[in-house]
């Protein structure tokens, strides 16, 4: 049975996270952090000692890994056979670790079939890079976040330190621009907007407005 879906789309630090989880809950929708599966299965491989670039041992790992998520009001926990991996799951260098094992279809294919399957009633906000082109190209509203790099770095400064990790503004900016380049210039699935997305630029938007914007495409959608 095909459910609703609102995919939103765009670089690291654009606030998909942010804003996603605000809409799935006014809506009282379910949430995919698709990213989180991906800086999963590059934690699991290698605290299975596996290479991240021995490419068919990381997709059976994200094939075979036991992910639970902990969904609770502004807060994810994210943990792996029932170990809570959540400050892991969230360090700037996971993420980095995440775009090297995305750029991998084996392991790309192993992660869909678990993406879709959160796909269920009432609704779906997915956040990631290829939501709308691959995952789920029949949603019915389709946004693609993006904000200027330097705006992103501040943003991630922000959140990291007021989680109490010791990081750089630079070197963040220098790593979300690596990643930038990494996603969009990956030979399968790479981040680019679907044909049909919204396209919303963050920069001198509060999180408040942005989510306002994606509720009210959302409702258009839905009255189509
Ligand atoms: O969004 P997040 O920063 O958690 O994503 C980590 C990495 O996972 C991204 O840089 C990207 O390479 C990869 N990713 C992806 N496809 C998705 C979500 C994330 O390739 N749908």
């Amino acid at each position: 049975m095909s459910s609703i879906v609102m995919t939103v789309d765009g670089p690291g630090g654009a606030g998909k996270g942010t804003v996603s989880r605000a809409v799935a809950a006014a809506e009282g929708y379910h949430l995919l952090d698709s990213g989180s599966l991906y800086r999963l299965t590059a934690l699991a491989a290698l605290r299975a000692g596996i290479s991240l670039q021995d490419v068919p041992a990381v997709a059976q790992v994200a094939r075979q890994m036991n992910v639970s998520f902990d969904v609770t009001g502004d807060r994810t926990g994210y943990a792996l056979d029932g170990e809570d991996l959540t400050e892991q799951v969230l360090l700037e260098n996971t993420g980095a670790m995440a775009s090297d094992v995305a750029k991998y279809q084996p392991v790309r294919d192993a992660l869909l079939h678990l993406q879709q399957q959160f796909s269920r009633p009432p609704g779906l906000v997915a956040d990631g890079r290829d939501m709308g082109t691959v995952v789920f190209p029949d949603a019915i509203c389709k946004i693609y976040l993006t904000a200027s790099a330097e705006e992103r770095a501040r943003r991630r400064y922000q959140q990291l330190i007021a989680a109490g990790n010791d990081v750089k503004l630079a070197d963040l900016l220098k790593s979300i621009q690596t990643r930038d380049a990494q996603d969009m210039n990956r030979a399968v699935s790479p981040l680019r907007p679907a044909d049909d997305a919204i396209h919303i630029d963050s920069s001198d938007m509060t999180i408040v407005e942005v989510v306002e914007q994606l509720r009210e495409h959302l409702h258009a959608a839905l009255n189509r």
